[in-house]
């Protein structure tokens, strides 16, 4: 008797989770059927817990009682740890493996940071490029398109802004060449900031972007199905010119359903190639 008690208060559970999903489908516009259940549920447990709210109907009424907990939902749905030049041999290797072979062979160079948090990645993408063409950069048109679902973090992301422990890991040769100092912060220069394009894009949809040389999307799986992932391939697949390059994080594999879409370059960095 008491079992079955048990088993009926879980499945209004259930149905409470699922009438969350869409409830953030509606308001967020995120589509929960891409991201793996476990990790909705450890994340709005948490935000559920920060409340002392012990079930899902409570706290859906809770978000139709009080919009503004939307946000800070959003905000932990959206893990957006980050830095400029995270693991320094994916860098290494785009630098003088991918990046040379690009500049030899096309003069418009696109690239896309997809999941790109607070801008951390795609102005290391900049200002790597930038450093290597030094003047001839004036005969190429780069532009890197850099998207993502978090506005705070793209809010920032534009500003260009960081704090002294946030670039505290960059070279001093790039920090003077590609900031500027104003007291604790620091900040873009312009030529770095024009060369990035920021846009809210949720990955969960086709955002249009085609003739791509360079899709980083790293360490933006650990959220998705692997249903999910298989989906986002396929359409950065679309997205990429012929040999256009695919790098995602280094704990990330690529899903068995586009294995024989790319080929891998480089195992370590999580490089792969369209073929
Ligand atoms: C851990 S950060 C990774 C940032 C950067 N790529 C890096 O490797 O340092 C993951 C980013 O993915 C974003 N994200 C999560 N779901 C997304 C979605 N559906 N569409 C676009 N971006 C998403 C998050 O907002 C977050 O900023």
């Amino acid at each position: 008797m008491q079992l079955r008690y048990k088993s009926q208060k879980a499945n209004i559970e259930e149905q409470g989770f699922n009438v969350l999903k869409k409830l953030i489908y509606k308001e967020l516009g995120l589509n929960c059927t891409y991201y793996r259940d476990s990790y909705l549920r450890r994340r709005v447990d948490y935000r559920m817990r920060s409340k002392g709210i012990s079930s899902y109907w409570e706290y859906n009424k809770y978000l139709k009682d009080h919009p503004e907990e939307y946000k800070l939902l959003i905000k932990d749905l959206t893990i957006n740890y980050t830095k400029f030049f995270r693991d320094s041999d994916v860098w290494i290797y785009f630098k003088i493996r991918i990046l040379p072979a690009l500049l030899a062979a096309k003069k418009t160079i696109r690239i896309w940071s997809a999941g790109c948090a607070s801008g951390e990645e795609p102005y290391s993408i900049a200002m790597i490029i930038d450093d290597v063409l030094g003047q001839r950069i004036r005969n190429y048109l780069v532009s890197i398109y850099a998207t993502d679902i978090d506005e705070t973090c793209l809010k920032k992301a534009k500003e260009g802004e960081y704090e002294s422990s946030e670039v505290s890991e960059i070279s001093n040769h790039f920090l003077r060449k590609y900031f500027i100092q104003e007291g604790n912060k620091y900040r873009i220069k312009e030529n770095i900031k024009r060369m990035v394009h920021f846009r809210y894009g949720d990955l969960t949809k086709d955002l249009g972007y085609r003739n791509m040389d360079v899709i980083f999307c790293r360490n933006v799986f650990i959220y998705f199905s692997k249903e999910a992932q298989a989906k986002i391939c396929i359409r950065f697949h679309s997205a990429l010119n012929q040999n256009g390059y695919l790098i995602i994080g280094k704990t990330e594999v690529l899903p068995d359903q586009v294995r024989g879409k790319f080929k891998c370059i480089n195992n370590n960095c999580r490089v792969f190639q369209k073929v």
